[in-house]
């Protein structure tokens, strides 16, 4: 590594192998240690003293932050989802952007899969009804739920986690797999058998409708009255990407009035959801508080990329994985 102080911040207190990584490598890394996310003007006050920043989808890397912070060297981002950070502002500026792909696909798949199962069984709401002393005796027309063997699964936006979501609906229950994406997904297609659909079609088509798209102007928002509407009234609505996709107020609605079956969160809109929120009392819905990534291999995992993405740029100029990679010396 080259002679001077590089000082690293690390914004929340992650698992320590991507930490020790950057000790290990040479720089002085300062680790926020809080169990919230930092104020905006925590954040630039300190990283205002470091060089490199490695930072979680909490903080708003917006671009009044990196206007004021353009000394950045380089930002690596504890996450593959990257809405918080204005990116083309980055590039602007000349600072390359790390994210943390793949390592978690599988982990967010088995929360997006789970979802389903639970919402098609109405695990939740029966667990709480157990806990309420309310199971009493074998009921032949009360709590039921529906099959997903040979339905359809329709994924909105075909990316590494959605392939690992239809994989496991397949495998599992032989579904059919469709899709919407703006490019075709060809290794998909092969692989699964996977059909691009338009929008519409994927939404009139879908008995499990699974978002795995990033969040952007083009995404946000594109659940709503308008698109619940077309889907089938048994469907299941799953989200594990990102709650902006949604409109909640909406969602809540097509549930309340039975324009779709039921719908598995793990990520709502705003997070963290209200404890008074109405989807929480809902038969056939469960809500998870984001934890799509959330096992130790994945967690390890996303530090150690983190990481890399810093060592990396030191070392040699480049970023394993790089957003901007325009921004990088040829
Ligand atoms: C989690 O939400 C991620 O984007 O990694």
């Amino acid at each position: 590594m080259n002679s001077r102080v590089i000082n690293v911040l690390v914004t929340r207190d992650i698992p320590e192998i991507g930490v020790e990584m950057l000790r290990k490598e040479g720089f002085n890394v300062t680790v926020m240690g809080y169990d919230k996310p930092l104020t905006a003007e925590e954040l630039k006050d300190a990283a205002l003293k470091n060089n490199a920043l490695l930072c979680l989808s909490a903080d708003k890397i917006n671009a009044s932050f990196l206007k004021e912070c353009k000394h950045l060297e380089v930002i690596s981002q504890f996450a593959v989802g990257y809405d918080n950070v204005d990116v083309a502002e980055a590039t602007k500026l000349g600072i390359p952007v790390g994210n943390t792909p793949e390592v978690l696909s599988d982990a967010t798949a088995d929360i997006a899969f789970g979802l389903m199962m639970a919402v098609s069984r109405k695990f939740f709401h029966l667990h709480k009804t157990i806990a309420k002393g309310e199971w009493s005796y074998f009921q032949p027309k009360k709590n039921l739920g529906i099959e997903l063997k040979n339905k359809t699964l329709g994924i909105f936006g075909l990316g590494r986690i959605g392939i690992e979501m239809a994989k496991r609906c397949k495998g599992a229950y032989n579904m059919s797999v469709i899709y919407h994406n703006r490019n075709r997904n060809e290794n998909a297609e092969k692989e699964l058998n996977a059909k691009w659909v338009s929008f519409d079609e994927l939404l009139q088509q879908s008995d499990v409708l699974s978002v795995h798209s990033v969040l952007s102007e083009e995404t946000k928002g594109i659940f709503n009255t308008n698109t619940f509407g077309k889907m089938k009234s048994n469907a299941i609505f799953i989200n594990t990407s990102r709650g902006g996709v949604h409109n909640e107020p909406d969602l809540i609605e097509a549930l309340n009035s039975k324009i779709i079956w039921g719908a598995g969160l793990d990520v709502t809109n705003p997070e963290p959801m209200r404890a008074d929120n109405p989807l929480l009392s809902m038969e056939n819905v469960a809500v998870l508080p984001h934890i799509g990534s959330g096992t130790v291999e994945a967690r390890n995992a996303m530090s150690q990329l983190a990481a890399e993405n810093i060592i990396e740029f030191y070392r040699n100029g480049t970023l394993p994985h790089c957003l901007n990679r325009e921004v990088l010396k040829k």
